[in-house]
């Protein structure tokens, strides 16, 4: 009776707790939100809704409707940098007349490094061992091989590279729904963060810290979403565009290989690597790119001003999918980059194929970076891509389940991922003619 009695009081303070600590959040919200918007914000704020809602809400429009939200901002303030609210302060999106200038700027004025870790959590998700330079150089290069021949189909290090990236954003998603002040104790409660995953899965002495393989899942995490991601995104885009298109791509496949597929032939598949970059276009890892934190204040040389402090980027995908830059620009089109470049080839344009492929950055092929921040391995990913791809789409037939379209991606903040437990058909053909 007694422990009855004390649980119904405890169960009746409960009522009383949760109020007020929404009450508390909401005041905690108006306070930031009020220090984010100080009267005279420089660059107009895209769905703001004033500092009287907590950021809370604010941050939950960002998770939403990030992209949205960018691109109405891009066609409203065309060539003008305006700024969105996010917890963890505001993003300032550059216009795309500042990119080569922006690319250049150096780490001490403008880090990539310390944007990223802002975006990865990086105090809670143990990201922030990339803004120690020496292991920042280390990640670089261990991009180079990753983990060598004899260990890269170890089951284990499969598992972990895998399961890590996917922990990692989810672990990502959820920290940054929660604004900063908030993040300690998330953290603490358990199973969501990566290090207590990371203990979880490590058995016997593997449980001891060990950076070296910390670097090598920050190398995972780099290379597992990004090319993955792709690899889905052009099977839906080819099985959703039809019989023509991949008849296409497969005979690229067989005239190139009918010649001799040894040395380079991956970069002979001009047809598969403007779909790629069509793919990429219409369904990037993200929709923001080229981000960098202002380690110091700096004036572009058009007036722009970026006071110390900031995190810009730009609306990457709503330049991609500008019609100013590309025709139909919501349209698939998969070898739209192709014909120009074969156009440009017959012409004798010797940089054709330096400017339009998959993996060559450009003013509207923003998805790997642009200028010395580019990724480093885009090359690698390139042909890992169409390695995988030649053997699916010669040898396999796929097709959407009867009544369903291409699956939708679906986004969070400014990310995008292939919707889980999506299926597809696919059955092996009777005679393949994958060329390996
Ligand atoms: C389709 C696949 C991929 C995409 C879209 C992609 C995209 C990117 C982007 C946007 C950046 C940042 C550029 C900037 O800051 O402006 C980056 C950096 C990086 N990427 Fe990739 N990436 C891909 C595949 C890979 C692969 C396969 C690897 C490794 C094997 C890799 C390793 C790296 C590394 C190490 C960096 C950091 C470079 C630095 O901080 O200096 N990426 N990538």
């Amino acid at each position: 009776m007694q422990f009855e009695a004390n649980q119904n009081g405890l169960s009746q303070s409960l009522y009383w707790v949760f109020p007020l600590a929404v009450i508390a959040y909401c005041s905690a919200g108006y306070i930031t939100t009020s220090l984010l918007q100080p009267e005279g914000t420089a660059y107009p704020v895209v769905a703001s809704y004033g500092r009287f809602v907590p950021r809370f809400i604010h941050n939950l429009v960002y998770l939403l409707r990030a992209t949205q939200n960018s691109e109405y901002g891009y066609t409203k303030f065309r060539g003008k940098a305006f700024q969105l609210l996010r917890n963890e302060g505001t993003v300032l999106l550059l216009p795309l007349s500042l990119l080569e200038e922006l690319s250049k700027l150096p780490e001490d004025v403008a880090s990539p490094t310390l944007a990223l870790e802002r975006d990865l959590v990086g105090d809670f998700t143990g990201l922030n061992l990339i803004v120690e330079n020496r292991l920042h150089h280390t990640i670089v290069l261990a991009g180079e091989v990753i983990v060598g021949p004899s260990f890269c189909t170890n089951q284990v290090w499969l598992d972990i590279s895998f399961k890590y990236t996917e922990n990692l954003f989810v672990t990502i998603a959820i920290l940054r729904l929660f604004p900063q002040w908030m993040h300690p104790i998330i953290y603490n409660l358990d199973d969501i963060n990566i290090l207590h995953w990371l203990c979880g899965v490590a058995k016997g002495n593997d449980r001891r810290p060990n950076t070296i393989s910390h670097v090598l899942v920050l190398v995972a995490l780099a290379s597992v979403h990004t090319t993955l991601f792709r690899m889905v995104n052009v099977l839906y885009d080819v099985t959703a565009a039809g019989q023509g298109l991949r008849e296409e791509i497969i005979a690229e496949i067989a005239s190139t290989a009918a010649e001799k597929w040894t040395g380079v032939p991956y970069d002979k598949l001009y047809r598969l690597d403007s779909v790629m970059r069509e793919s990429q276009r219409l369904s990037p890892p993200t929709t923001l790119g080229m981000k960098r934190f202002f380690k110091k204040s700096y004036t572009f040389r058009d007036g722009t001003f970026i006071p110390a402090g900031t995190y810009a980027c730009m609306p990457t995908y709503a330049i991609e999918t500008d019609a100013k830059y590309t025709p139909n620009p919501d349209r698939f089109d998969g070898l739209r980059h192709f014909r120009i470049l074969d156009q440009r080839q017959q012409a004798g344009d010797p940089d054709a194929a330096k400017e339009l492929l998959f993996s060559t950055p450009a003013k509207t092929n923003l998805s790997f970076g642009f200028g010395k921040a580019a990724c480093p391995r885009r090359l690698f990913a390139s042909c890992v891509v169409k390695i995988v791809l030649v053997k699916l789409l010669t040898d396999y037939e796929f097709s959407f389940l009867p009544g369903t379209e291409r699956p939708r991606d679906f986004k969070v903040y400014e990310f995008l991922f292939v919707a889980p437990r999506q299926t597809m058909l696919v059955r092996r053909k009777k005679e393949g003619t994958c060329p390996f």
